[in-house]
């Protein structure tokens, strides 16, 4: 594997659940409880790996559209999730950080997360962002609402300081699984220059080698920012 050029953060919109529960003739909150099998092990990997943030996109500001069993199924699994992992998060160093409009998630789930956040607040080890009930046009709004509401003037720069965590640096890298060639709202202000890598493994499919072949693909990738950069001459053919 190539690690001089490894990401500081990697963004994933963890997509396909349903279509692996779906094709083993499963529940689509089997397939959600399969991904969270995944995330476990990405995080690990991640982490070791050296990547710095890890960003995942967990609950849309749109899913609120699907099933209500789905909904309520996804809710209490993240809220499980969060109080299971969090002893051993913290033993890993992991920082646990979230984005989105909390407020609106379920009381008990919002005081899950809020515990993990308080306890790994001071680790230093890679920082782990949940997204949930999370919508990059929303964070934009959110952003300029708090600008407006302090009398600021509203710059790029002043955006990017309202942001959910205006501290961590813009993903270098965003993975989809499952094939779909679309943002789905996901980080979008911070995303204009996110290298994109799109893998047809539906998220429970993927795993610590899939990571490997993703930040692989990253490091031949030529970041150009607009600018002018000189890429490495083709060997012609012939
Ligand atoms: C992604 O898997 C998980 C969430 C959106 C919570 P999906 O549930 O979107 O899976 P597909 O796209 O239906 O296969
Ligand atoms: C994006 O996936 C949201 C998450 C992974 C949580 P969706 O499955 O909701 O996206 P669309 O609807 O296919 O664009
Ligand atoms: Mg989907």
């Amino acid at each position: 594997m190539i690690t001089d050029r490894l990401p500081a953060h990697v963004a994933i919109i963890m997509d396909g659940n349903g279509r692996w529960a779906k094709r083993r003739g499963l529940g689509r909150l089997l397939g959600h409880r399969e991904g969270y099998r995944t995330l476990r092990k990405v995080l690990l990997a991640a982490s070791e790996l050296g990547v710095r943030y890890l960003t995942v996109y967990a609950f849309s500001a749109e899913n609120w559209r699907r099933p209500e069993e789905e909904v309520k199924g996804l809710m209490k699994l993240i809220e499980t999730a969060a109080r299971d992992e969090l002893r051993v998060m913290h033993k890993n160093n992991v920082r646990v950080r979230v984005a989105g409009r909390i407020d609106e998630v379920p009381a008990t789930l919002r005081q899950a997360l809020c515990d993990g956040i308080e306890t790994t607040k001071d680790n230093t080890g890679i920082t782990f962002t949940l997204a949930i009930n999370y919508g990059g046009r929303a964070e934009v709004v959110d952003a300029v609402r708090a600008i407006l509401a302090e009398g600021g003037e509203v710059t790029e720069e002043a955006i990017s300081a309202h942001l959910y965590n205006p501290d961590q640096p813009e993903p270098d890298l965003m993975i989809r699984t499952a094939g779909e060639m679309r943002w789905s709202n996901f980080l979008l202000w911070q995303s204009a220059y996110t290298e994109l890598v799109v893998v047809s493994e539906t998220w429970p499919e993927f795993d610590e080698n899939s990571l490997r072949r993703c930040l692989d693909e990253y490091a031949t990738r030529t970041r150009k920012f607009g600018a002018v950069v000189d890429e490495p001459t083709p060997i012609p053919h012939g």
